[in-house]
């Protein structure tokens, strides 16, 4: 058999030992031995083999803008979006273009090939929705781009937000957005959910709205966009970030409310980095994490995943691009700590982020698209607890990125120069 492209002799996540056989864009066969006459051959043996990452919520046309024009003090949402609304003015296409491109770099070498990003359509000019679909048309080759307009300062709270999401949507956006929680009222949220989630049922899109990212245990639009979603038929296309008050409610409403999420088959995507910086800042002790119900939400079949939000903006001074520490933090947080839920974290930021998204040609598996990430890990509990150099990424048959194993040499008297920092539990 002839191949493009042979990866040979990778864990797969589930343990197993398989070379990978490539032509084109996909992947044409995966079997314990594969022998090809011909094409470019990398033995990665003994390392992880994983689809690529995904991740389902970031925020591309602020990244990699922090300290402009100033840091958030108070490091609270609500100074953010303030410093978010000093900033937009300042914005010029070329300078979002610039930094969602370094962004996309640091993203490839990480092995992050599929992102839904949230864009900003509350500034008439649109420029970052222009910057963005540029970006995504320029990068379609490594990386599945999603963009969601997204009307940062509430779709009727700023006067121009609801025309402005349908001339996003016009433009080519994916995937509709909202913000209910910062909607002036209660009301207006609840109205909020109910026009943007009609808007994506005739047009047919997915919906993913900021829900409820407060620590107020009152603010429940996850019951409505779980109501809406089931009215309109929205099933497995619905999504809600953050659903920080799930944390704060009562725990009769709750166990109410994960059946009807479970019904209307919504997805969450809690976003541990961000969650756990901004949410409880006017607390002092006991001071609340924030993050949403996971393990319960799970528990109750649920589809979760974990996404970033943000890398180094108005919200978040650090980030680096990598989903495994998004599922670090997440796991801790969460106190999953078992294999099985360590395990399931690692599934979460790979094929769980990418059925949220619903991308259809994911996967580790013959005729999916030919995209994968080589770690320095053998296996994913490994992989997450070393957060390690990505040693080889292929992007849609492509290598886009490639790094040597890094050996530290220690000069330690009776002690040996190299060290192994894996470690296989016993069986
Ligand atoms: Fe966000």
């Amino acid at each position: 058999m002839s191949f493009d492209l042979l990866i040979k002799g990778g864990v797969l996540p589930d343990g197993s030992v398989a070379d990978i056989g490539i032509i084109g864009e996909e992947i044409a066969a995966i079997e314990p031995a594969i022998h090809a006459d011909s094409g470019a051959k990398y033995d990665v043996s003994g390392n992880l083999v994983s689809p690529p990452f995904v991740d389902p919520h970031f925020h591309m046309d602020a990244t990699l803008s922090y300290g402009l024009p100033r840091i958030n003090r108070s490091g609270t949402l609500l100074e953010g979006i303030g410093l978010w609304g000093e900033l937009k003015p300042l914005l010029t296409h070329e300078a979002v273009k610039e930094r969602a491109l370094a962004y996309c770099d640091w993203a490839a070498s990480m092995g992050l090939l599929a992102i839904r990003t949230h864009v900003d359509v509350c500034d008439d000019r649109l420029l970052a929705v222009e910057a963005l679909l540029e970006v995504r048309k320029e990068v379609a080759h490594y990386i599945d781009l999603q963009l969601v307009a997204f009307p940062q300062d509430g779709v009727y709270r700023d006067p121009t937000a609801m025309q402005n999401v349908i001339r996003a949507l016009d433009m080519g956006v994916d995937v509709v957005g909202g913000i209910p929680h910062f909607e002036r009222t209660m009301e207006d949220g609840r109205r909020s959910v109910t026009t943007l989630c009609e808007i994506a049922a005739e047009r047919g899109l997915q919906v993913d709205m900021h829900c409820d990212e407060t620590d107020d245990p009152n603010s429940r639009h996850i019951e409505q966009l779980a109501y809406e979603t089931q009215r309109l038929g929205l099933q497995g296309r619905v999504a809600g970030s953050h659903l920080t008050s799930m944390h704060s409610m009562d725990n009769y409403y709750v166990s109410k409310l994960l059946p009807l999420i479970a019904e209307a088959e919504v997805s969450a995507i809690p976003n541990p980095l961000i969650n756990i910086t901004i949410q409880g800042r006017h607390d002092t002790y006991p001071k609340r994490r924030g993050q949403t119900r996971v393990p319960e939400m799970l528990a109750h079949g649920i589809r979760v995943g974990w996404g970033q939000d943000c890398v180094l903006d108005p919200w978040y001074p650090l980030g680096t691009a990598d989903m495994l520490d998004v599922a670090f933090m997440g796991l801790h947080v969460a106190q999953m700590t078992s294999p099985a839920e360590m395990t399931q974290c690692f599934d979460m930021v790979t094929n769980v982020n990418a059925a949220i998204m619903n991308l259809d040609d994911y996967g580790l598996a013959v005729g999916k698209k030919a995209s994968l990430v080589v770690l320095d890990a053998g296996n994913p509990i490994e992989a997450i607890r070393l957060r390690p150099e990505r040693l080889l990424v292929v992007a849609k048959g492509r290598v886009i990125a490639q790094r040597n194993q890094q050996n530290t040499r220690l000069s330690l008297p009776g002690r040996p120069e190299q060290i192994n920092r894996r470690h296989t539990l016993p069986s």
